[in-house]
């Protein structure tokens, strides 16, 4: 039976026909929203999205989904613990558009220091304001404080570099495959930029983070630029610094953007001359979109190939293991079963399990990461299987 793939948002149609390709049944609908999706996904192993949001429900609901891709770079749509508990994957792809983003976000930089959209509408309305509109600081010589230096803050800098910007980075410190937000440094760095460009992911450390406190260590004038998640900057503390510092607000993402493509729109931000916002439209370039949908291919190939799972999110960074097992051993059938079975005597949690072959298949090496230590008699138990070659364990 051919493995079902439904596509709940706008996708390249080559690519929906590279799918095809792959002797999958694709379902391609993207009218698809939240609402609607629990029901679609029913039946389905392969979900894609793009912003659909994926929630509980619709994990809940699901019979054999087995896979959930974002075609893009945040995961916030996705309700991952639901994922969690039920043994799907998330994964994305991350970096395929941060070419894209980089890109909006220098053109948000320009617009607000040239007044771009404000020259646009006003000569749409018969409007002439040459003098008005030229008071542009220009981009050259100014300093720019990136706020996260990711796939996107990276290509960022390097358009910035060409403006010939001094750029400062605050970077989230990965330490053994956990990130930690570390935002102690802004009182210093923020005081320096005449333009800070936010991107970060939405998480429980970020959300919030451009609140009062933040807003009193910008610069009086600066220009903010939220190509990223509405989540991280509180709207209401942005509203007041704008009146209080003149602070000047672009942005490509609200509190309360619709979930559809088109239709109405209510923000805070509407109305006020200080602030330009876009539709969501960062990642929203043709480039951007065949190099996410290419990369979309590559992890279904994968995974229907062979079993690997490409840019794993909600793959567990930290296990309760505390202890490694290496047995290398004649590879027989049974010769695992009988390792296993001292393992379960001895009432010891596996995390993780991998086993591999050597060339010319003789040989194999199972590699365990157990919650508990194995006993020295386990240990001498194991040995003992004439299909076993060698077994170490140690502490990690
Ligand atoms: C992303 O996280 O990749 C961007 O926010 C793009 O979102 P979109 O695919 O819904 O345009």
């Amino acid at each position: 039976m051919k493995l079902k793939v439904l596509v709940a948002d706008k996708f390249p149609d080559k690519y929906i026909q590279q799918m095809k390709d792959l002797d999958l049944e694709v379902i391609y609908n993207p009218k698809l929203g939240e609402k609607d999706l629990p029901e679609a996904a029913k039946d389905v192993d392969i979900v894609v999205v793009r912003s659909t949001i994926v929630n509980e429900e619709a994990i809940n609901y699901s019979k054999k989904l087995n896979l959930i891709i974002r075609a893009g770079s945040g995961v916030n749509n996705i309700n991952i613990a639901a994922a969690n508990k039920k043994g799907i994957y998330v994964t994305n792809c991350p970096g395929m558009n941060a070419v894209a983003v980089a890109e909006l976000a220098i053109g948000l930089m320009i617009s607000l220091d040239r007044f771009i959209p404000d020259n646009v509408s006003d000569f749409n309305k018969g409007v002439w304001n040459k003098d008005k509109y030229s008071k542009g600081k220009g981009l050259k010589g100014k300093t720019l404080g990136l706020i996260g230096v990711g796939n996107i803050g990276k290509e960022v800098a390097k358009r910035a570099n060409a403006f010939e910007m001094n750029v400062y980075g605050k970077d989230i410190t990965r330490i053994e495959g956990v990130q930690i937000k570390d935002f102690s440094e802004m009182d210093q760095l923020l005081p320096l930029c005449d333009i800070v460009t936010i991107h970060l992911p939405a998480t429980p450390q970020t959300k919030g983070l451009f609140n009062k406190q933040m807003f009193s260590y910008m610069k009086d004038g600066a220009y903010l630029v939220n190509t990223s998640r509405h989540d991280v900057v509180v709207e209401d503390d942005l509203l007041e610094a704008i009146k209080e510092k003149n602070i000047r607000y672009a942005c490509d993402v609200f509190k309360g953007e619709p979930e559809g493509k088109s239709g109405e729109v209510s923000s805070k931000l509407q109305n006020n001359p200080n602030i330009y916002v876009t539709h969501h439209i960062g990642a929203s370039t043709e480039q951007a979109q065949d190099a996410v949908a290419e990369e979309t291919i590559n992890i279904i190939k994968k995974f229907v190939h062979s079993g690997v799972i490409e840019h794993w999110v909600n793959r567990a960074k930290i296990t309760d293991a505390h202890y490694q097992l290496v047995v290398k051993h004649y590879d027989k059938p049974g010769v695992l079963a009988s390792v296993l079975d001292v393992i379960r005597s001895g009432q010891i949690n596996i995390e993780e399990i991998e086993n591999i072959i050597f060339e010319g298949g003789i040989a194999a090496c199972c590699t365990m990461k157990l919650q508990s230590a194995a006993t020295a008699d386990m240990l001498k138990q194991i040995s003992e299987n004439a299909n076993v070659i060698s077994v170490s364990h140690v502490e990690i």
